[in-house]
């Protein structure tokens, strides 16, 4: 997601840093990135693009003159709060701070630094760079400042963002969550072969590929992760993981990232 995120804004014409844990990731998300901006060009979809203005550094410090910093690490709210406490320490006062989280709580990520009022979400959907939608989450004690800045900023992307509040999933995961454990779930009720599944969604119900293909998308375990978290917050049975998808999380079949999830790669 982080490298998707720095593509958009590449793309855009902003200065950005790329802050990755290793500068072997650094340097393999950069050459991704130039290659996808690359085909954009001679697709004729956009005219040029700047890989320089894309700077690559494994040190938070180098996020100290950033205007905006989008945070994409693990969905760990210890870990993200212990990232938040140290960009506030690190980052310009009046730096906008927001989480990509998809499941976690904005406003306990916040929490963990003493100005929660330019802490906001900006949830992007997968892939970042080809999904049109980001979801602008207002936590508990976000300013309008950071609020109305990320919104902008979302707009300055090329996405369509979109306003809401910080409650469980926000709006699409709270629906598209349960709704793709209810596909799996379908897989063992109605005994329908996996492929037969993705068809039937993308021919009977429009969606633009399958639930089977989408989950191995988005990676089986960020996808039961993110269904633990929601149903211990909710408690609604539809959100909690099928024991289907755990056991494939467990067996390390977690989709594209690892060559096999529904599908092999
Ligand atoms: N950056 C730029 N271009 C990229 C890219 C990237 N990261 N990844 C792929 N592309 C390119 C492809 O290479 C391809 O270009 P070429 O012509 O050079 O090959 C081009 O984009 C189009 O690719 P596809 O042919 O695969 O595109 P498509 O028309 O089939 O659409 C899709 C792909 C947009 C993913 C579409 O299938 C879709 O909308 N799927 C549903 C995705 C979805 O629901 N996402 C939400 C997941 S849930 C989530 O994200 C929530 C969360 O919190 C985890």
């Amino acid at each position: 997601m982080g490298a998707g995120i720095a593509q958009l804004c590449v793309e855009a014409g902003v200065d950005t840093v790329g802050r990755e844990v290793s500068m072997e990731l650094a340097e393999r998300a950069q050459e991704r990135i130039a290659h996808f901006l690359t085909r954009k060009v001679e697709k004729g979809q956009i005219e040029s693009f700047e890989i320089e203005r894309l700077a690559l550094t494994t040190s938070l410090d180098e996020l100290a003159d950033c205007d905006l910093v989008i945070e994409a690490i693990v969905e760990e709210l210890g870990a993200k709060q212990a990232l938040f406490a140290e960009l506030e320490r690190i980052c310009r006062a009046d730096a906008v701070l927001a989480t990509n989280t998809s499941a976690l709580s904005v406003t306990e990520i916040a929490a963990a630094t003493s100005s929660p009022e330019r802490v906001v979400g900006m949830h992007f959907f997968n892939p970042a760079p080809l999904m049109p939608l980001v979801e602008i989450v207002r936590a508990e004690l976000t300013g309008d400042a950071a609020f109305d800045a990320a919104f902008s900023f979302g707009e300055r992307l090329g996405k369509h963002p979109i306003r809401c509040h910080d409650t469980p999933g926000f709006v699409v995961n709270r629906v598209l969550i349960p709704l793709l454990n209810d596909c799996v779930r379908v897989l063992d009720e109605a005994r329908v072969a996996v492929e037969d599944l993705d068809a039937g969604m993308k021919h009977g119900a429009g969606w633009p590929m399958g639930p089977c293909e989408l989950l191995d998308l988005v990676g089986i375990d960020v996808h039961v992760h993110a269904s633990e978290a929601l149903y211990e917050k909710t408690r609604e049975p539809r959100m909690a993981p099928p024991p289907r998808l755990v056991a494939m999380r467990n067996a390390g079949l977690l989709g594209r990232k690892s060559g096999r999830g529904f599908y092999a790669y």
